[in-house]
């Protein structure tokens, strides 16, 4: 196809026409669906670029009035950090940015596996059906009328950190780390509902469907689920982001991001995992004897220190390394920094609260002399696993698997302070 006799039309998207030629503002408001969500992704994207923009400061702040009050909120335009691309599915949380444990919901890590699905929240169902007594449709009101449950969890993508089983390849530690955040999810306990619905959780597998344009499944044992996975509609006070999870999604705290089906529109009961892509082509670790692990859920413990990490500069003197653990089995009990490349390690302080299942903030106060040295963290969580060196994980896992890379991650300060990612 050639551009001629094409140049004179821009090819505009349809919703962006249809708010153009719409006089009523009053009306299109109250219309409810598809068109007023383009709209407001528009209005998003208007506000994005106007963040760019640079904003005009008054010489004293004190001396003329302030921003009137905003419908939605916006950081301060003097604050830049951003989720950078992975891949066409699938984005990095910035840690090298972050503070405390909490990731701001526009900055929480997303993958999908065929975009992010619009979907109208009085349109959406979930169907749970298969072994269960009482097989059902809820909408998400209804799902709401049973009694919520609030908890902080992390979310780590079991592909975290895959691109360094071979080589030190991530620049920075948002590239290297960033398929974890955390956020506080809200919710109905699974318990809660099968309980209504009459299950038996012996011997009992669970398929888990999205309603994304992946249809994204995964087999997922029922009795460990019964313990903690939640029904999740809301994230740090809001509802789900849509990439999320919009308007529903599973939360099984601790187990990879992926078992954490997002548009959640299908449960299905049986006796047996039922084999999907997912668990068989993906998300299984391959292993040096050309066997695979399948359906290994758990995230097992992980530090890192996300300052000073890669790309970084750090001056002599005074300086705080800070970073993040976290453990898909329960608390972090521990955790020690070495700044002599692993000759010493010494314990770094805990922030409170120390949550199961949740980014645990460390910190310990440092004075870098000036010479060339290596930083680490490692962590122990409180079944008393302790995060292995690069060595010992791949001397029982070889170098063939994508998934559930958690060895202790090395940050080479050079003479003139520049962090560079190393594999020591
Ligand atoms: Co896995």
């Amino acid at each position: 196809m050639t551009k001629s006799g094409q140049t004179n039309k821009p090819n505009n998207p349809p919703a962006q026409a249809e708010t153009h030629e719409t006089p009523s503002i009053n009306r299109r408001s109250l219309l409810a669906g598809t068109v007023g969500m383009v709209g407001a992704m528009m209005m998003r994207t208007a506000a994005q670029s106007a963040e760019a923009v640079a904003p005009v400061v008054p010489g004293d702040a004190t001396r003329v009035p302030g921003a009137a009050p905003t419908a939605y909120g916006q950081r301060s335009p003097f604050e830049q950090a951003v989720r950078v691309p992975r891949s066409w599915w699938a984005s990095l949380t910035p840690l090298q940015a972050s503070h405390g444990m909490l990731t701001p919901s526009a900055l929480h890590f997303e993958r999908h596996h065929n975009g992010v699905p619009l979907i109208h929240p009085t349109a959406h169902r979930l169907m749970i059906h298969g072994l269960v007594e009482r097989p059902w449709v809820f909408t998400i009101d209804e799902l709401k009328r049973f009694p919520s449950v609030s908890r902080l969890a992390f979310i780590e993508c079991s592909g975290n950190s895959a691109i360094e089983w071979r080589a030190p390849t991530g620049q920075t530690v948002q590239q290297t780390h960033g398929l974890t955040s955390t956020s506080e999810w809200t919710g109905v306990a699974l318990k809660t509902v099968l309980g209504a619905l009459g299950v038996n959780p012996e011997d009992s597998w669970v398929l888990a469907e999205g309603g994304d344009a992946a249809a994204m499944t995964r087999s997922l044992p029922l009795a460990p689920l019964l313990e903690e996975a939640l029904l999740c509609y809301a994230q740090n006070g809001e509802p789900l982001r849509p990439e999320q999870g919009y308007p529903l999604r599973l939360l099984v705290p601790g187990w990879e991001g992926n078992t954490c089906i997002k548009w959640l529109r299908r449960l299905k009961l049986g006796t047996a995992p039922f084999m999907t892509r997912e668990e068989t082509s993906q998300y299984t670790d391959l292993m040096p004897d050309g066997t695979a692990r399948q359906f290994t859920m758990v995230m097992e413990a992980k530090s890192v220190i996300t300052s000073p990490s890669g790309g970084q500069r750090i001056h002599p003197g005074s300086i705080e390394i800070s970073g993040l653990a976290w453990s898909g089995r329960g608390r972090v009990a521990q955790v020690e920094v070495s700044t002599d490349g692993g000759r010493s390690w010494q314990e770094a302080v805990l922030q409170d609260p120390i949550l199961p299942k949740c980014h645990t903030r460390f910190r310990l106060p440092w004075r870098w002399n000036g010479q060339a040295t290596i930083v680490q963290s490692r962590c122990r969580d409180e079944t008393g696993y302790r995060q292995p060196s690069r060595m010992e994980l791949i001397a029982v896992r070889g170098v063939n698997s994508v998934y559930h890379y958690n060895a202790i991650q090395s940050w080479q300060i050079a003479a003139d302070g520049q962090v560079i990612n190393v594999h020591a």
